[in-house]
């Protein structure tokens, strides 16, 4: 089948349209993002968002060469809207460089910085104040996990965004499943396993508002590859990516969009 008729296929019996976003977290450089630019093919429409987030220094440059079919953000910004607060960035900075989306409570922010659920939560509402797309990570630790707590710490990160935005702020932007154990590890999630939380956050979306909750789109992160992406983007609640080190490369990142 024509790439372009499966697309349109993948369209209509899919309600929530694929994200697939590119997390480069404290990697590349200027040439590196400009080599990236250059050999990824964003002629077309993808048939998914498709997002890039690089170091935020790099986010204007990088929005100068991407087209209509390619969005940019940046990977974290302040929880104020303004002020004196030194080495911040304001998510309304971010709109004026052309960005429309952010990551907040990323995992490694959350253990390197100390950040809480509580200041996650006040960075999504700022990013929504701004208008802004926000994509809150959660995530369990591998202790987590193996205490039966996976559930209950996923559900607190989400309740915090919930009560601050209400759910039907959460549809403004994403959410991002990323298991600690499966980041950078090369030890992804199995399409069960990440089938099967993404389908617990989403009845627990249920449980505040039925059409958010099929609205919302719940992306998962970490070792997301070319060989895996396309067994767990068969998981009916799985709705795109979040993906670090294979997005470094224009040639792997590509092939996690066309797993799609
Ligand atoms: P890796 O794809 O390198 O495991 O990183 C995942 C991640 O943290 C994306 O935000």
């Amino acid at each position: 089948m024509a790439r372009r008729d499966r697309q349109v296929e993948i369209e209509e019996v899919r309600m929530r349209r694929f994200l697939i976003a590119a997390n480069w977290k404290m990697y590349g450089s200027l040439a590196m993002a400009h080599e990236f630019a250059e050999s990824f093919d964003q002629s077309v429409d993808l048939g998914a968002d498709v997002v890039l987030f690089p170091p935020a220094v790099y986010l204007s440059a990088v929005q100068g060469w991407t087209s209509e079919f390619v969005q940019v953000g940046i990977q974290d910004i302040g929880a104020a809207l303004q002020g004196a607060h030194t080495g911040e960035i304001a998510a309304s900075m971010v709109k004026d460089l052309g960005g429309s989306w952010v990551i907040v409570g990323h995992s490694e922010r959350r253990t390197d910085q100390g950040e809480s659920n509580e200041l996650v939560a006040r960075k999504f509402a700022s990013a929504v104040a701004a208008g802004l797309r926000p994509i809150v990570c959660v995530g369990e630790s591998l202790e987590q996990r193996n205490a039966g707590d996976a559930f209950a710490v996923v559900s607190n990160q989400l309740k915090a965004v919930i009560d601050l935005c209400g759910v039907t702020g959460l549809q403004q932007g994403a959410i991002a499943y990323e298991p600690l154990w499966a980041i950078g590890t090369g030890l992804t999630a199995t399409p069960d396993q990440a089938g099967q939380m993404h389908a617990a956050i989403r009845n627990l979306l249920v449980g505040f508002d039925q059409d958010v909750a099929q609205l919302v789109r719940i992306i998962y992160g970490g070792s997301v590859n070319p060989e895996n992406a396309g067994l767990l983007f068969a998981q009916e609640d799985i709705d795109g990516a979040l993906v670090g080190g294979a997005s470094l490369k224009a040639s792997s990142f590509a092939a996690v969009v066309a797993a799609i």
